[in-house]
């Protein structure tokens, strides 16, 4: 096992190295690969293990259970994310979420694109009777005042339908199926902090006020986490994403980040034929629907020939689980890296914002 998990150590490494992601690339300041599209509408139930294809664990590890993916702080700065591989290029993104309950926990939603637009829908652990809304327009984060605060009730222990509908002229956030935030297009600093690139979806819980954080961002979490009273837990039952262009691809055809400067390459989406295509995880399902009888027989070695296609699926298995080990383990420090970044970039006007709109205040 140790000279499998070293081979696969160095295939990581070599693929991190050759492997030009589009995300990798700021289409503001260089030419960078097109974006690969969804170019449909499709919803997705949470509740087993998604295609890697499609969906992507890009942090820490993700429980899929009967009631939905969980995404769980069970010690310090645990963060896990997934993200899709695919890009939309306006559309729909409706999510059916409960957020995390708990000091300085932020839970999120959030549509960004490879210059750094971006649309939110966000929850800070402290009021779960409260959803953000939330945009940048190419990562400008000096304007004050562009949050909105929605009531609801319950944010934590039910299902609700958080909807982004985004098109070039508004984007609308529809909270259980009322309009609570509308956005123009002209309402963005002329368009130029509007939300217009082909953007992915992102899923994930932050401990923002982990103690080693900034006191500013500590504060708007809404106090430091306790990571003994974990696990801290957001759950996404099912999302549905419809992309308003159909194609193969989204190209950015200059370095100004609007929206006109984006072609729509005609194909079919690599997305859309991985969806068409025999599930990934076919095998692992075939294995989970052996009977248990028959799991004993390979476990103990026995040499027929059907039974080692079998036992290649519970090797699948173990090389499954390494690679999410291996991932972790390599994507780890980058990723903290990123978020911290991020962080600091985002903190310093939500501090102000929510300085002035809202302070700590503990859970009820
Ligand atoms: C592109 O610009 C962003 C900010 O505008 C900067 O952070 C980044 O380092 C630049 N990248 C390159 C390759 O110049
Ligand atoms: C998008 O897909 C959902 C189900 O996944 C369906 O209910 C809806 O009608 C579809 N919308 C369009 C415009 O095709
Ligand atoms: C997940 O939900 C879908 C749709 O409700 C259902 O068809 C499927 O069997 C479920 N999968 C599991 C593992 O429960
Ligand atoms: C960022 O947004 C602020 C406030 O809306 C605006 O004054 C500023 O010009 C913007 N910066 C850029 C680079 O567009
Ligand atoms: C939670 O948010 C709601 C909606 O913005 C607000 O009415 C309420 O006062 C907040 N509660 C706390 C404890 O901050
Ligand atoms: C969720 O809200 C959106 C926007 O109002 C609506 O179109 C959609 O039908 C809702 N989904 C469900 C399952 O009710
Ligand atoms: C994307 O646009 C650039 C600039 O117009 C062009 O050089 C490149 O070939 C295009 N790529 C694709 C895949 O269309
Ligand atoms: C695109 O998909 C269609 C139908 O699924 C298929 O007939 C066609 O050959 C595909 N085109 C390419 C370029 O793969």
């Amino acid at each position: 096992m140790s000279l499998f998990y070293t081979l696969a150590l160095l295939m990581a490494i070599v693929c991190s190295v050759t492997a030009q992601t589009f995300t990798d690339c700021d289409p503001l300041n260089a030419t960078c690969p097109a974006a690969p599209a969804l170019g449909t509408n499709h919803s997705w139930v949470f509740n087993e293990t998604m295609d890697s294809k499609i969906w992507k664990v890009t942090n820490g590890e993700i429980d899929w259970t009967d009631d939905g993916a969980e995404f769980s702080i069970k010690k310090k700065l645990d963060s896990p994310t997934l993200q899709s591989t695919f890009f939309i290029f306006f559309g729909i993104v409706e999510s059916h979420v409960k957020m995390a309950k708990g000091h300085g926990i932020v839970s999120s939603v959030v549509l960004q694109s490879a210059d750094r637009d971006e649309i939110d829908w966000e929850w800070v652990g402290y009021n779960t009777s409260e959803v953000q809304s939330n945009y940048f327009g190419k990562g400008n984060d000096t304007s004050f005042g562009r949050g909105g605060f929605h009531y609801l009730e319950n944010a934590d222990t039910e299902f609700h339908n958080y909807t982004t509908h985004w098109t070039q002229e508004k984007l609308e956030w529809w909270l259980d199926g009322n309009l609570v935030r509308t956005l123009k297009y002209e309402d963005a600093l002329d368009g130029k902090n509007y939300p217009q690139t082909p953007s992915n979806v992102r899923f994930g819980v932050w401990p923002a006020g982990d103690s080693d954080n900034r006191q500013g961002t500590i504060e708007w979490a809404g106090g430091v986490v306790d990571y003994d009273a974990g696990p801290y837990t957001m759950v996404v039952k099912n999302v549905r994403v419809h992309d308003f262009h159909t194609g193969k691809e989204y190209n950015y055809t200059d370095h100004t980040g609007s929206w006109k400067s984006i072609d729509v390459v005609k194909g079919n989406s690599t997305t859309v034929d991985q969806l068409n295509k025999e599930p990934e995880k076919s095998m692992a399902q075939k294995w989970a629907e052996l009977p248990q009888a028959a799991k004993v027989g390979v476990y103990c070695g026995a040499a027929a020939a059907g039974v080692l296609l079998l036992a290649g699926g519970a090797l699948y298995f173990v090389k499954q689980r390494k690679k999410g080990r291996l991932e972790y383990a390599l994507d780890d420090a980058k990723w903290n890296n990123d978020r911290t970044e991020m962080n600091n970039l985002q903190s310093t006007w939500k501090t102000s914002e929510w300085g002035g709109h809202r302070g700590y205040h503990p859970v009820n």
